[in-house]
This record gives structure tokens, C-alpha cells and sequence, in this order.
């Protein structure tokens, strides 16, 4: 049975941020930063995790708890601390919700890019009962609380920026927000707590000198990696630890052999509409372009190429399949395939249910959606395509479309192999165009047509000869 359990703590206001929205669900590639936490809490597979909120509570639970991937893998609390006295006030306030038995992670909110891996490193280094204080060198140390260390180098006590002297502040060694420390200790030095400093708050921070005063072993776990505990207080910062977090995800596709043109201008960001999580699988030989954004889970496979500016969501695209710039891909829960060979875009739209087979050619200014177009169909130009059914070799001609909705329902329209649809066309559904017909330019075909015919419904053209003109009287 593993006995790690979280204390999240989320309740400050995060004035910085100047958003009407609490900092902990601002969101980093497309996620909430408190989610990020849950996370990596899921990942160190902690029994249970108390949320400490305050400003924006309501918010911040009912985005979490409506959110199902967050709440996965444990036991999830949120207590409440009103007013916010400290993050010693606040890690009281989550006590009676903490098991006694266990080891106590405490982490914060609006730090999202710890890694598990260093999270279970604490908590051995708190094995046997000692207090565990994650911490970090900074050339800029300014605002973190020191850890102060004795002549024999033993951790002696935590001072904050405000209450420290000059030399103190002159030390490098910050505390990073994150310690592990056995709940049995926890309790009664929670409740020695005094808030007799600058800011006037409960330290969680004075604990360690108490655990040094109890004969209680304090352990400094100190990693290299400054993003892992960096936080976010500002727009600014939030962006930063964006493009670095986007930097890692690039970096690690490229270790996989996928050519990105420019790891600083890529993104994958979990999936705003559907909650599915950023993930990005590519065969052997991907190139993608500057500037796309991948959403939810999108595969790519062998030589595929991406162009620049796409928009690329919950879609499977297969091997060889071109996809051409600034072509925008949204497959939400339904998925988007788009077949071997494949050529889409430049400026195509490829909506959900979209489902394209083996050399299809999607052009510029197409929108595809709930529609399948089977092997080698073609539609290159200035089209609609919405619950069709399209067959084999079909040519869909510029300006055509499907007129899927009567007002009330949708209606599906399907069209035979080999049809050839002229320009300006509208199909009226349900509707179906027989195999091998054609539609003539600018046709409104409100009835289903027989196989191999030519189909046209318009105005017979007619000419005048010799038509006089009207002019103008002087
Ligand atoms: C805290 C640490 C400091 C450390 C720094 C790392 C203390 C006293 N200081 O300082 O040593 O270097 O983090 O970033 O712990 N919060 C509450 N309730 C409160 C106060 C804060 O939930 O009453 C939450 C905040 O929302 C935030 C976290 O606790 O998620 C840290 O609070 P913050 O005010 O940012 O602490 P710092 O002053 O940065
Ligand atoms: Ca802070």
C-alpha cells in the first residue's frame, strides 16, 4: 500500500495574473495548471490528494471535478481556507482530511512542470521519518525563501526573503514550495506555528527549524533543473514555462526522428473541447513545418508532412498523406482520418467525422465534415462536403455543395463512384447521385439521379440575336 498523500496547496489569489480566472486554471499547453499537479500526483500514484482552495474555490472545483482525467487514481478532497493566512495556515487546513500514518508531499498549484520522478526522490529521501525540502540554486534568488545551513552544512532553518538579513539573502539555495515530511510530525508542528514575521502569516517554511529543535533529520533533495519548480505569478511567466515545456515536448519528437523546421515554434497542448490529453505519435520520417499547433491525440505516420501554420486536432493521418499550410483539422470526439497519399489543404477544413481514403485530394477552401470520400475522390476546390458518402474517383467540382439541413434535420447525400459533380452544384439531401453520372455546372439536384446519366437541372440557355441594348435618353 503506498502512503504518499498530497497536499495541493491552491488558495492564493495570484494578483500578478490580473485575469478574472484563478492562476491555478490558467492553462499551460491547453491544460489547467492545477491539473498538471493532479497529474504528476496520479504519476507518483499518492493515495490521496487534498486541494487547499480560497480565492475562486467554487471555480476551481467544479472545473476539477468536471474534469474526469484530473480526479483518476485517488482519493480527491478539497478543503477550503478562508481567509488565506500562509501556507502554513493552509496546510492546516487540509490536517483533518490527511491520514496520519502517511508521508505528507506538499506541492503548489501554480507550479505545473514537476516531474514524478524528482517527486520520488523526496519522498525517499524522507524515508525513515525525516523532513524532505526539495530545493534549487538560483543565480537570482530574489523572493525565495534561503535555506540556511549550519557550519557543518546541515539544513538549520528556512528564512524568507522579507525576514532575512543581507547575508542571508545573499545565499543561492532557495526552497522550491515542495517538501515531503511524515504526517506524524506534521501535526504538532503545524500547531506551534506563530505568524510573528514581516508578512504576519503562518510559515509553512518555520517547520524546519522545528524538526531541527525535535532532533528530526532534515534531508535537502536539490536538483538542477530550475523549470521543474519554477512557478507562474505572471502572464509573463506563464508564457516562459509555455515555450520551455513546449521546447522539451519538441526536442523529445525529434530525439524520435521527426524533423520538426523549428523546435522553438511548435506546440501540442491537450484538447481544449474533448479534455483528451496532448499526444503526438509519429512514424519514421515526419516532417512538420514552423508555426502548427497539434491538439488531443493526433498520429501521424511514415514520410507524412505537415505544412506550415496547420491546426491539427484528434486526427489520424496516414503514411505519405500530404497536408498542405494553414490547413485547420478539428476531429473532437469524432476523429478525422485522412488516408494514405493523401493531399489536404492549403486552406482546407477537415471537421469531425471526416474521413478520407487512399490519394483523396481535399483543396483550398474545402469543408469536409461527417463525410467519407473513398479512395482517389477529389475535391479541389471551393467546396462543402457535409454527411455525404462519397465513392471511389469521384470529382467534386469547385463551388459544389451538400444541402445536408432542412432547417430541423440533417439529411445525408451519396454519390456513386466514379460521378463527376460540376462546378456551382447544390445537392439536396438525402439525395443520391448514381454511379458513373455526371451533374451538370450549376445543377440544384433535389431528386436521385440514375446511374451513368448526365443530370441537369437549370435554366435551358437561350440567345438572342442581334439584342439591342437599352441606352440612355439624352
Ligand atoms: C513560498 C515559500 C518560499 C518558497 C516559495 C517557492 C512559504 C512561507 N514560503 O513563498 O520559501 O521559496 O514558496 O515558490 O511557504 N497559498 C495558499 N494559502 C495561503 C498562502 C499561499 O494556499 O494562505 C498557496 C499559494 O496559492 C501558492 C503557494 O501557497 O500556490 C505558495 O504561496 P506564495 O504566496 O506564492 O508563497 P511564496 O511567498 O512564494
Ligand atoms: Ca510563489
Amino acid at each position: 500500500m503506498n502512503t504518499i498523500d498530497v497536499v495541493i496547496l491552491a488558495a492564493g489569489k495570484g494578483t500578478r495574473m490580473k485575469s478574472q480566472r484563478p492562476k491555478v486554471l490558467q492553462t499551460l499547453a491547453g491544460r489547467p495548471l492545477l491539473c498538471h499537479v493532479l497529474g504528476t500526483a496520479a504519476q507518483l500514484r499518492a493515495r490521496s490528494a487534498v486541494v487547499v482552495t480560497g480565492h475562486g474555490a467554487p471555480e476551481v472545483e467544479a472545473s476539477i471535478l468536471g474534469g474526469t482525467r484530473a480526479r483518476a487514481g485517488f482519493d480527491l478532497k478539497f478543503v477550503r481556507q478562508e481567509p488565506q493566512l500562509g501556507t502554513g495556515h493552509a496546510v492546516q487546513q487540509a490536517l483533518p482530511a490527511l491520514p496520519g500514518d502517511g508521508t505528507v508531499v506538499v506541492l503548489s498549484g501554480d507550479v505545473p512542470l514537476t516531474q514524478a520522478a524528482t517527486l520520488q526522490a523526496l519522498v525517499d529521501a524522507a524515508a525513515g521519518g525525516r523532513l524532505a525540502l526539495l530545493t534549487v540554486t538560483l543565480p537570482d534568488p530574489a523572493g525565495y525563501g534561503r535555506i540556511v545551513r549550519g557550519d557543518d552544512g546541515a539544513v538549520r532553518r528556512i528564512v524568507e526573503q522579507k525576514d532575512a538579513s543581507a547575508a542571508e539573502r545573499a545565499i543561492t539555495e532557495v526552497y522550491s514550495g515542495i517538501m515531503a515530511v511524515p504526517a506524524r510530525h506534521l501535526r504538532g508542528w503545524l500547531a506551534r506555528l506563530s505568524n510573528d514575521n514581516a508578512q504576519g502569516e503562518y510559515y509553512l517554511t518555520d517547520v524546519v527549524a522545528m524538526a531541527v529543535a525535535d532532533g528530526v533529520p532534515v534531508a535537502a533533495h536539490r536538483i538542477q533543473d530550475a523549470l521543474q519548480v519554477a512557478g507562474v505569478n505572471s502572464p509573463l511567466q506563464l508564457a516562459a514555462l509555455e515555450r520551455a515545456h513546449q521546447l522539451r515536448q519538441a526536442e523529445a519528437l525529434m530525439e524520435q526522428g521527426v524533423r520538426l523546421a523549428d523546435p522553438a515554434r511548435f506546440d501540442l497542448r491537450d484538447d481544449a473541447r474533448t479534455g483528451l490529453p496532448a499526444q503526438l505519435v509519429c512514424g519514421q520520417d515526419v516532417e512538420i513545418d514552423v508555426g502548427c499547433i497539434f491538439t488531443g491525440r493526433v498520429e501521424v505516420g511514415e514520410g507524412a508532412r505537415i505544412g506550415a501554420y496547420c491546426h491539427i486536432g484528434n486526427a489520424r493521418i496516414a503514411a505519405g498523406a500530404v497536408i498542405q499550410p494553414f490547413t485547420h483539422i478539428d476531429g473532437e470526439a469524432a476523429g478525422v482520418q485522412v488516408g494514405e497519399g493523401a493531399l489536404v489543404g492549403p486552406f482546407a477544413r477537415l471537421r469531425p467525422g471526416a474521413q478520407l481514403g487512399r490519394e483523396v485530394h481535399v483543396g483550398n477552401f474545402v469543408e469536409v465534415k461527417n463525410s467519407t470520400l473513398a479512395d482517389g475522390a477529389k475535391a479541389n476546390h471551393l467546396a462543402y462536403l457535409g454527411d455525404a458518402t462519397v465513392g471511389e474517383r469521384v470529382n467534386y467540382g469547385a463551388g459544389s455543395i451538400t444541402a445536408n439541413y432542412d432547417g430541423a434535420r440533417k439529411h445525408r447525400t451519396v454519390i456513386e463512384p466514379d460521378v463527376h459533380v460540376g462546378s456551382n452544384c447544390v445537392l439536396v439531401a438525402p439525395v443520391t447521385i448514381g454511379a458513373g453520372g455526371t451533374v451538370g455546372g450549376g445543377s440544384t439536384i433535389t431528386k436521385s439521379t440514375p446511374p451513368g446519366a448526365l443530370s441537369v437541372s437549370r435554366g435551358r440557355q437561350v440567345s438572342i440575336a442581334n439584342w439591342a441594348r437599352p441606352v440612355k435618353e439624352k
